[in-house]
């Protein structure tokens, strides 16, 4: 498996989930049973990626550090940085240049939530060369960043949220980028809404032809939770599969227990750690202690 680096981007104004996100980001609003960030710090671990730089506003930096630590009792190394206003989700690269040196990176949005096979995160991180982002299929594609594909499934063109879209492909917020994004970013003129695009820089990779746009299939459920709405439907999701199988989707000890980053010792010493709840009796139960 390739070195790889992770970075969650949670952050932003929250402007569409006021009132819940004045005192901090909406990642840390629950989704079911669980904080938001739960979701792709879970998946993140699932790809094998053990070193992730979290970035936040300053205000919520403090709650992430309390929630992952330096990530050490997960087998992880956890960073944080301060994103001192929404500037766009490209500015992550800039902000973690350091923290990416000469890896790949693999970047996720503390909003959007995966579940099914992960197989295809992993494809992306072990055959990636420039960047690789994915197309989900979706009925309204004009929320997202929308990807179009000549006739031999090559992506032509990526937009970011298109009055007329070009096709039904939205650019889920999972990306995989080689060591050069930093420097792409910062090339990168802000938009007329004054952000740093994501889209602008996935382009810069198409234009060079250094860009994969993998077919994400119907089996892979992508939420987002951005809104009221999409937040419900989130947490309405997760509980039907977790109540129907009576295993948790989103839980980081238990992925970081399966991917080995943790022995049965390590778990151990996180469940005695952990204050009586059903999360804690959920992960006894994966011990059978
Ligand atoms: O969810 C996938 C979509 O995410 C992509 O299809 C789009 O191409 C991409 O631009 C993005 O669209 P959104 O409308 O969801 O972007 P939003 O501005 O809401 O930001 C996404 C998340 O990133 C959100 O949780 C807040 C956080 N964020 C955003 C920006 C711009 C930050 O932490 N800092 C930022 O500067």
């Amino acid at each position: 498996m390739r070195k790889t680096k992770g970075i969650i981007l949670a952050g932003g104004a929250g402007t569409r989930m006021y009132p819940m996100t004045q005192l901090y980001s909406k990642q840390l609003i629950s989704v079911y049973d669980k904080p938001m960030i739960y979701y792709p710090m879970s998946t993140l671990i699932l790809s094998g990626i053990k070193e992730v730089l979290i970035i936040s506003n300053k205000e919520t930096i403090p709650y992430y550090e309390k929630l992952f630590k330096d990530g050490s009792h997960l087998g992880m190394k956890i960073e944080y940085a301060v994103q001192d206003a929404p500037k766009g989700i490209a500015e992550a690269f800039i902000i973690g240049e350091e923290f990416i040196g000469d890896d790949q990176v693999c970047l996720i949005l503390g909003d959007n939530i995966f579940y099914g096979y992960l197989n295809f995160v992993r494809d992306a991180i072990n055959n990636n060369n420039g960047a690789t982002v994915f197309g989900y299929y979706v009925k309204d594609p004009k929320r997202y960043g929308v990807v179009e594909f000549d006739d031999n499934g090559k992506a032509i063109s990526i937009e970011e949220k298109p009055e007329k879209p070009r096709s039904k492909y939205a650019v889920p917020g999972l990306y995989v980028f080689d060591s050069t994004s930093p420097e792409r970013s910062r090339n990168i003129t802000p938009s007329a809404r004054g952000e740093v695009e994501i889209t602008d820089l996935i382009r810069s990779y198409l234009i060079e032809d250094d860009l994969k746009v993998a077919r994400i299939g119907r089996g892979i459920a992508w939420l987002d939770s951005g809104t009221p709405e999409s937040l419900l439907d989130a947490s309405t999701f997760i509980a039907s599969i977790e109540q129907r199988q009576g295993l948790k989707i989103g839980c980081i000890e238990e992925a970081a227990y399966q991917m080995r980053f943790i022995d049965e010792e390590g778990m151990k010493k996180i469940i005695y750690d952990l204050p009586e709840s059903y999360y804690r009796d959920y992960l006894k139960g994966l011990l059978k202690i």
